[in-house]
């Protein structure tokens, strides 16, 4: 049987097979291709989740800039408008299920594998694919994300105002997740700009191997939306050497923003938590790799962010930041973030090629 998943799976295999590995890797004027033109080459449309749920992969334009993004719940939950099938909604109205946005590392690989498209305790995933050559969350590189203001706003444009007209949800249970370069857009340019747009939401914001401090002036809105807001900051022993000090720099600034907002030291352990524990390099939370540690954190969400018991792995990572600001790591590595991606990704399946910077 033709199921859409196999439709979308031949249409994948077909637009490999009809791409030479000559013409993959150039574009038409000799040039090797960007990662932004590599992943245009894989097919949006729809197709089905690990637990049978719906995925819409698409694009949509949010001021001037293209956001593909893919959103993953039961058929039920999109509108009529998105095109899913058994999509029935009518858009705007609210939905009981929140939604868990997630921002990838540098060079996309977590938009393609979506660690988050299984519904996790009433929550829609959601993963939005950066607007930039690169596929680098905020543009620039390393630290510097030059186009860090422009990208965070339409990440919040598209979850307030594109998404309300494709699937019904809860606007107060929204959450966020970033990897790697995805946390340094959320910690350094989207959470100081537009958490009290979120004001209200029960949602949190997991920062995985990544974190600034605010790039952006924080207003006193936003500041108490912050002290609010439930933040967990995971790292691993073997970070890489530019991220060492800045997730520290990250966890110092965060911790202050809530205690300026006169929250007592106490509850922003409770608010604000982190932990480096894992024995492994950069993303790698199960000590093995990057996919199977992303995949991870993406699985133990609701135990971490959602008043679970915090285990991961066996472990419990809900240390308070009040007094674990200074973070301990082993000798980090040196590379960036993107080549740290690149030489795990030799090692992965048919979209290595495509991923590769
Ligand atoms: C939406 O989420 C909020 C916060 O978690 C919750 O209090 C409220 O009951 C939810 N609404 C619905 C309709 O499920």
């Amino acid at each position: 049987m033709l199921t859409i998943r196999s439709l979308v799976v031949l249409g994948l295999l077909w637009a490999m097979a009809d791409a030479s590995p000559q013409s993959r890797k150039k574009g038409g004027n000799g040039r090797a291709k960007t990662a932004q033109q590599q992943a245009a080459q894989i097919p949006q449309g729809i197709s089905q989740a690990t637990d049978g749920s719906m995925i819409l992969d698409t694009t949509v334009n949010i001021n001037g800039l293209d956001i593909r993004y893919k959103i993953s719940g039961p058929a039920a939950g999109f509108t009529a408008e998105s095109g899913v099938p058994g999509g029935a909604a009518a858009a705007g109205t609210p939905g009981t299920m929140g939604l868990n946005v997630l921002l990838h590392g540098d060079g996309g690989q977590s938009f393609f594998d979506f660690p988050n498209q299984a519904v996790q305790k009433n929550l829609m995933g959601v993963a939005v694919l950066a607007p930039n050559k690169n596929l680098f969350w905020g543009g620039g590189s390393g630290l510097q994300r030059t186009d860090g203001v422009a990208h965070a706003q339409a990440v919040s444009d598209l979850v307030t105002k594109v998404l309300p007209g494709v699937a019904a949800f809860n606007a107060s249970d929204v959450s966020f997740t970033g990897v790697s370069g995805g946390s340094l857009l959320l910690s350094g340019f989207f959470v100081p700009a537009h958490a009290a747009r979120f004001q209200g939401s029960s949602g949190g914001v997991l920062l995985n191997c990544g974190g600034l401090p605010p790039q952006v002036d924080v207003a006193d809105t936003d500041a108490t939306a912050i002290a609010k807001t439930r933040i967990h900051f995971q790292s691993t022993q073997q970070e890489l050497t530019s991220l060492q000090p800045a997730i520290p720099q990250a966890i110092a600034a965060y911790e202050k923003l809530a205690a300026g907002a006169g929250v007592a030291a106490d509850q922003i352990g409770a608010l604000q938590t982190v932990d480096n524990s894992p024995n492994g390099g950069h993303c790698e939370f199960d000590e093995k790799d990057f996919v199977s540690g992303v995949q991870l954190m993406a699985d133990s969400f609701s135990a971490i962010m959602q008043g679970g018991n915090g285990q991961v792995a066996g472990k419990n990572v809900l240390n308070p930041v009040v007094g674990n600001e200074k973070l301990s790591f082993k000798a980090g590595n040196k590379r960036s973030m993107a080549s740290a991606l690149r030489s795990k990704l030799t090692r992965q399946g048919p979209y290595t090629e495509i991923h590769e910077l």
